[in-house]
């Protein structure tokens, strides 16, 4: 369709935005996949001219742009290596490895063959995400102390997830990728994360891997991140995070209460969400998820950057430091210790201190806290620089 924009400004922009990204100009030219029924089908489905259940043949093709990983975990390394092999641009889904040294790899390999490489970490792109990042970024919340992210549903739906030498691991490596990616870009993706503390079990499933995993990741300016994982939650898919600075917090309810909500006893069942455990009573369904799941936003911000020869908002290099806080993770489950972060390479600050918790008040005091009372007296609570007496005072 050829479009005539008449207006370019508020609602011009929002159509612009709309149609551009649902009429979408790109298109899935070759397919791979195990077996060739499947791979037929996707075809048919999507209207792909070429199908194959010979990985090499798919990224190999001269028409071929960019390929897109959607492979087990145990296959990443194997199709990153191709497409440096052929020098195709790469885009790969979370988690990039199976561990750090498998990331390193293949950060080192695209790197070194000169493709463009982008990290598909979906949730650092989803409009919720987007907002409230932007305004963590505009000091709207000040100095960032913790952040929190939750992502726990009933497990996976395919054999390979739970078979921990396909996936790598458990539920820490499956949603606390996600989690870790989160909570760092919150405190900021410049700031080493330093060391990890991390509770791991096999609660309910009959697997070698953990299946619920609750963990604090320490970073060197002081900030703690934390993350709650589990493959044994019962409710559907619940995909939270929290922010909290010195002025103000942020919640986000990504999946679960989205302000869709709807009661039916069952008749004429449908599809309500992604893991959704039920079709009737009262479901929470989600209206978009391409979009809540920020799909549309993470190939924008790809196939943008391709184009201009820039690097994506995710890398490779995210996806190596997320695989090595989750090794440090894995290590301190074992150990019950606080587990440093190996990393190798590592492109943010260096030697950043703890940050300040003095807040100035006068030339002789810090301020503590501040409060209007509910018997309308403005208090202060100072602390004297001198002698670190503490003393409150009213003001009106
Ligand atoms: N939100 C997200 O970003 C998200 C969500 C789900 C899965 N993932 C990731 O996507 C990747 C694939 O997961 P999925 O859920 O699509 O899995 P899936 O089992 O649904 O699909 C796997 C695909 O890989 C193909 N395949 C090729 N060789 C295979 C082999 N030896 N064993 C099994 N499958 C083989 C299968 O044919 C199938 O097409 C994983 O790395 C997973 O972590 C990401």
């Amino acid at each position: 369709m050829k479009i005539a924009m008449l207006g370019s400004g508020f609602i011009g922009r929002f159509y612009a935005d709309s149609l551009q990204g649902y009429r979408s100009k790109d298109k899935i030219v070759t397919i791979y996949s195990r077996r060739e029924e499947s791979a037929k089908k996707f075809a048919q489905d999507y209207d792909v001219p070429f199908s194959t259940t010979v990985m090499e043949e798919a990224i190999n093709r001269p028409e071929v742009e960019v390929v897109c990983i959607s492979l087990p975990n145990n296959l990443h390394e194997e199709a990153v290596l191709l497409c440096c092999k052929h020098k195709k641009a790469v885009i790969t889904t979370k988690p990039l490895g199976r561990n750090a040294e498998e990331a390193k790899r293949m950060l080192q390999a695209v790197e070194k063959a000169g493709i463009f490489n982008g990290y598909l970490e979906d949730l650092v792109y989803t409009p919720k995400f987007i907002k409230a990042h932007e305004s963590v970024k505009n000091g709207a919340l000040g100095r960032i102390l913790w952040a929190k992210s939750r992502e726990t549903h009933p497990g996976p739906h395919s054999d390979w997830f739970w078979d921990i030498e396909q996936a790598g691991g458990g539920c820490i490596l499956d949603l606390g990728c996600h989690c870790v990616e989160i909570t760092r870009s919150y405190i900021g993706k410049d700031i080493k994360p330093v060391e990890v503390m991390c509770w791991a079990d096999t609660q309910v499933k009959p697997i070698d891997a953990e299946d619920h995993a609750i963990g604090l990741v320490k970073y060197e300016n002081g900030a703690i991140a934390q993350f709650e994982v589990s493959w044994t939650f019962r409710g559907g898919l619940d995909l939270r995070d929290e922010v909290m600075g010195t002025e103000g917090t942020i919640w986000v309810n990504s999946f679960l209460r989205t302000g869709f909500e709807m009661f039916t006893t069952g008749k004429a069942a449908n599809y309500v969400a992604e893991k959704a455990e039920s079709d009737k009573g009262w479901l929470f369904p989600v209206g978009d998820e391409l979009n809540e799941l920020g799909y549309n936003h993470m190939f924008m911000d790809m196939f943008n950057s391709m184009e201009k020869g820039t690097q994506p908002k995710e890398t490779f290099y995210d996806g190596y430091v997320v695989n090595a806080v989750l090794d440090a993770a894995y290590k301190s489950a074992k150990t019950k210790q606080w587990e440093p972060v190996k990393l190798d390479i590592w492109r943010g600050k260096v030697g950043v201190s703890k940050d300040g918790h003095l807040v100035e008040y006068d030339a002789n005091h810090y301020l503590v806290k501040e409060e209007v009372t509910h018997y309308g007296a403005k208090k202060v609570i100072l602390k004297n620089k001198k002698n670190g007496k503490i003393t409150e005072q009213v003001l009106s």
